[in-house]
């Protein structure tokens, strides 16, 4: 089989250092690497080795550290190699400005809004893995690419799996679309149980291997909660047409409904390369070195109803999906702040959905964004409340 090799291009990714970032440099070396393509901006923060290392092998124009506290480092890492180095905020912004036609944007969190905006405004190709960007920004974030004039192409393997299935020829007859979710590490655990788990054991993923945010999401179901809101955003559906199916196999990575009763699935082995792969060679795909489905050797592919009770962050997905406005920010917010005292072990992971909960209903009425700058102050606000209420839960503690 002979596939189009991809046209040179000028590449950055934010957030290299990562899961996401380091199967993206991955595919890339598939593809041709520095060969292939120009490899504008790396990006990371903590791990400054690793961000040096891919810097010089691929010959990145620039290498950003986000913690500028780490500039003196990398900047002696990356002595006489001639990749420039920066640090902080403004790093991450010269490094999403860098003229890449292609952007991965693969920062956790809320901490890659603001670049993965400045990388869309200037009308670069936007690869999203970061699902916060669409969580929080919404509609904004959607119009900020489409003003800018590049593409924006789904990069978690669910919304690549619809990308990949949706036929917008055949969008009126559209019915609904099939998150799947292999339901974590606490499936078939009782709340009980859930209860007493630590950040050890919730960050290990049955089938993925991924960043520890993401690892944590999948156990409680949050990023599958942030997932339904990307959702909403990046196909304009309405939130009774977005369905979730726990299949614990992840093997179909989501499928798509239409108004004859069929129903369009993306499969693939769970391997976050193949979404990298399509969303950098789109509307080609490209050839890659991953494992393929063998479906003699697939005894079973179950799938049952997500329990809410136990997982009570698709139930806030919802709430907020429709209520609207910001309480999707909100969450997404709140999420960050109880995921990060999760993980300091000052709250119990059943904490966490509590803790969302309660700062949505306290800021039910935050209304709606028209700026960016609205976004970032609901964001600000419901950090500050969720810290407010993880405090004084300790004070009673
Ligand atoms: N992993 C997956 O399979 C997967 C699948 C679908 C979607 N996603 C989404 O993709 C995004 C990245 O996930 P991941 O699993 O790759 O995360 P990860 O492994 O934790 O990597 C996050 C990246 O962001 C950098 N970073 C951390 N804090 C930062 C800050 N304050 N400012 C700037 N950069 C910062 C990290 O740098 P250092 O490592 O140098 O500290 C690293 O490069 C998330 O939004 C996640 O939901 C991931």
């Amino acid at each position: 089989m002979t596939l189009e090799k991809p046209q040179p291009r000028r590449l950055t990714i934010l957030g290299s250092t990562g899961s996401i970032g380091v199967n993206t440099l991955d595919v890339v070396n598939q593809l041709g690497g520095r060969e292939a393509f120009e490899i504008g901006a790396l990006t990371g923060n903590g791990n400054i080795e690793l961000l040096a290392e891919q810097a010089r092998t691929i010959g990145a124009k620039l290498a950003v550290t986000a913690d500028e506290s780490q500039y003196m480092t990398l900047k002696d890492a990356l002595a006489g190699s001639g990749v420039d180095v920066a640090a902080g905020r403004s790093g991450l912004e010269e490094a999403a400005s860098l003229d890449a036609d292609w952007v991965m944007a693969a920062i956790v969190g809320t901490a890659g809004l603001g670049p993965t905006l400045t990388a869309a405004a200037r009308g670069a190709d936007i690869a999203l893995a970061n699902k916060e960007c669409l969580v929080s920004a919404g509609q904004l974030f959607v119009e900020a690419v489409k003003a800018g004039g590049g593409r924006l192409i789904p990069v978690d393997s669910e919304h690549s799996a619809i990308f990949q299935c949706l036929d917008n020829s055949q969008r009126p007859a559209l019915e609904r679309i099939i998150l799947t979710a292999s339901g974590g590490p606490f499936r078939t655990f009782t709340r009980e149980q859930m209860a007493g788990v630590t950040a050890a054991t919730a960050r290990t993923h049955p089938n993925w291997s991924m960043g520890l945010k993401i690892s944590v999401g999948s156990a409680s179901m949050f990023n599958k909660a942030l997932e339904m809101v990307e959702a909403k955003h990046l196909f304009d559906v309405a939130p009774e047409q977005i369905e979730v199916v726990v299949h614990p196999q992840s093997i179909v990575h989501s499928m798509v409904g239409y108004s004859d009763g069929s129903v369009i699935a993306q499969l693939g082995a769970p391997d976050m390369r193949t979404a990298i792969g399509y969303a950098l060679t789109y509307p080609k795909r490209p050839a890659l070195n991953v494992d393929r489905l063998d479906f003699t050797k697939l005894s079973r592919l179950d799938f049952e109803a997500p329990d809410e009770t136990r997982f009570p962050a698709l139930r806030l997905a919802r709430t907020a999906l429709t209520r609207g406005g910001l309480q999707a920010a909100v969450m997404n917010a709140a999420e960050e702040t109880a995921f990060n005292a999760f993980v300091e072990e000052r709250i119990g992971f059943l904490d966490m959905a509590d803790i969302v909960e309660a700062v949505m209903e306290r800021l039910i009425d935050c209304g709606a964004a028209s700026t960016i700058a609205e976004v970032f102050a609901a964001d600000a606000e419901a950090r500050q409340v969720a810290g407010e209420i993880i405090a004084a839960d300790e004070k009673t503690a």
